[in-house]
C-alpha cells in the first residue's frame, strides 16, 4: 500500500479492491452503481437520461468484471421515490443507455422503490444479496449513505471497491493528506448550513478558502452587511461569525453582488423577469443577491490562478438564469485553466462545467457531490468502512 511522505497509510489503506476478490470467472457479482443522473424528454416526447457521466464514469469497472467472465447484475438508486414505486423514477431510461454502452449488464429495479433500501433493513440486504457471490460498490457519490445496497452486502459477499470509488478516494482522500500549495477551495451553493462541517475542515488545510453563491450571505450577514431579501440561514449566522474570527484573511467573501429587484423572478436561460443591479456587500431591501459581480470574480479567479491544488464545489450564483451566470462562469474558467490540480464535485459546478465545455480541462472531475463533501469532511465513509470489514479485505497497515 502506497504511504504517504509522513508514513501515515494511504486513502485506500485496508480497503477491498477488484483484485482482492476471488476469481470472478463464472460467478455472479452485483455491483452497486450510483446511476442517479439527470433524466429528459426526447425529441419523440420518451424520457432519456440527459448526461451519462455518471454511467461512463462505471465501465471500466463492468468491463473489468465482464472480461473475467463474470456474470454482472448493477443496481442503483434513481431520484428519491422514498419507498414506493414512482413511475417518475423509473430505470428503464437508464437501462437502455446502459445497454447501450455495456450490453452484457443487467440492471436492477430503483433501489428506493423498497422502504428497505433507504432504512437499511436486514431482510432487505437479503434479499438483495440472495444469487449473488460477490459484490462491487463503485457508486461513490452514494457512499455517503447508509443504505442497505451500500453497507449491507459487505457482510454477506466477499466484496471489493470498483475502480471508480477507488480513484474518487485516491484523489479527494488525498487532498487531505499533502495537497500541492497553495490549496485553495472554492465552494458556493446555497445550503451554508450543511456546508459548515467540511469548510471547517478544509479551513484545516487550505491557504484560502473562497466562499461565493447563496451561502455567501450567511457570513456576509455575520459581518454586519445588510442582504435585503437574499438567502439568508439566520440560524447559522453566529457559526459563520466563528469561522470568521477564526480563519481570518484565509475565507475570501464577495465584494460585490448582482441583485434581482422585488418582484422579479429567476428564468431558465433568457426567461427571467425584473430589473438586475451590481450593488455592494450591502443589498438594498427587497432585493435578491443572486450572483457574485465582476469585482469579486476577477478577485476569486486571480486567486484561483497560481493555485497548486484547487477544490470547487457549487456555484457561484443561479447561473441557469443567464443574467447570473457570469460569477460561476468565470470561476470555471479560473478552475479549468489553473496551473496546478483541479477536482470539481457536485452536479451543479459540473454541469456548468460542461455547458462551458471546459469539463475536459480539469484534472479531476468527481461523480460525487454530498459524498466528495463528506469524505473531505470526515475522511471516510460509511460504504468505505462496510467494505474494509468484508471477510476478503486486506488487513490494515500491510
Ligand atoms: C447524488 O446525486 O447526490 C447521489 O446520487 C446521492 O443521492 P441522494 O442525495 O438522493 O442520496
Ligand atoms: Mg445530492
Amino acid at each position: 500500500m502506497p504511504e504517504t511522505p509522513q508514513g501515515q497509510p494511504g486513502p485506500l489503506d485496508g480497503l477491498p479492491l477488484l483484485e482482492d476478490l476471488p476469481d470472478v470467472q463464472g460467478s455472479r457479482v452485483l455491483v452497486r452503481v450510483d446511476f442517479n443522473v439527470p433524466l429528459e424528454h426526447g425529441a419523440g416526447g420518451e424520457v432519456v437520461v440527459a448526461d451519462d457521466f455518471r454511467i461512463r464514469a462505471a465501465l471500466p469497472t463492468l468491463s473489468w468484471l465482464v472480461d473475467r467472465g463474470a456474470d454482472v447484475t448493477a443496481c442503483t438508486h434513481l431520484g428519491r421515490p422514498k419507498g414506493t414505486v414512482d413511475p417518475r423514477f423509473d430505470v428503464a431510461p437508464v437501462r437502455e443507455r446502459l445497454a447501450e454502452l455495456a450490453p452484457a449488464v443487467g440492471l436492477l429495479e430503483n433501489l428506493r422503490f423498497d422502504p428497505g433500501e433507504e432504512a437499511n433493513d436486514a431482510g432487505f440486504v437479503a434479499q438483495l444479496v440472495d444469487g449473488f457471490d460477490a459484490y462491487v460498490n463503485d457508486a461513490f457519490g452514494a457512499t455517503h449513505r447508509v443504505h442497505a445496497s451500500i453497507v449491507g452486502p459487505p457482510r454477506y459477499l466477499p466484496s471489493a471497491a470498483g475502480r471508480l470509488l477507488a480513484r474518487e478516494v485516491e484523489v479527494l482522500g488525498g487532498l487531505r493528506v499533502d495537497p500541492a500549495r497553495p490549496f485553495v477551495a472554492v465552494v458556493g451553493g446555497s445550503k451554508v448550513g450543511e456546508k459548515l462541517g467540511v469548510l471547517r475542515a478544509l479551513l484545516e488545510s487550505v491557504d484560502h478558502l473562497i466562499v461565493g453563491g447563496g451561502m455567501a450571505f450567511t457570513f456576509l450577514a455575520a459581518q454586519g452587511h445588510t442582504v435585503g431579501a437574499s438567502l439568508l440561514d439566520a440560524g447559522r449566522i453566529d457559526s459563520c461569525a466563528r469561522l470568521l474570527e477564526e480563519a481570518g484573511d484565509r475565507i475570501v467573501l464577495p465584494t460585490d453582488i448582482v441583485a434581482l429587484g422585488p418582484g422579479g423572478a429567476v428564468g431558465e436561460g433568457g426567461s427571467g423577469r425584473g430589473e438586475v443591479r451590481m450593488v455592494g456587500v450591502d443589498i438594498p431591501r427587497g432585493w435578491r443577491g443572486l450572483d457574485i459581480g465582476p469585482e469579486s470574480a476577477g478577485t476569486f479567479a486571480d486567486i484561483v490562478a497560481p493555485a497548486g491544488t484547487v477544490f470547487w464545489n457549487g456555484p457561484m450564483g443561479v447561473f441557469e438564469d443567464d443574467r447570473f451566470a457570469a460569477g460561476t462562469e468565470t470561476v470555471a474558467r479560473a478552475v479549468a485553466g489553473t496551473k496546478g490540480f483541479s477536482i470539481v464535485g457536485g452536479g451543479d459546478s459540473v454541469s456548468a462545467l460542461e455547458r462551458l465545455g471546459l469539463a475536459g480541462r480539469v484534472g479531476y472531475v468527481s461523480t460525487g457531490g454530498g459524498a466528495s463533501l463528506e469524505l473531505l469532511e470526515h475522511g471516510d465513509l460509511p460504504g468505505l468502512e462496510a467494505l474494509r470489514h468484508a471477510s476478503n479485505a486486506p488487513a490494515r497497515g500491510t
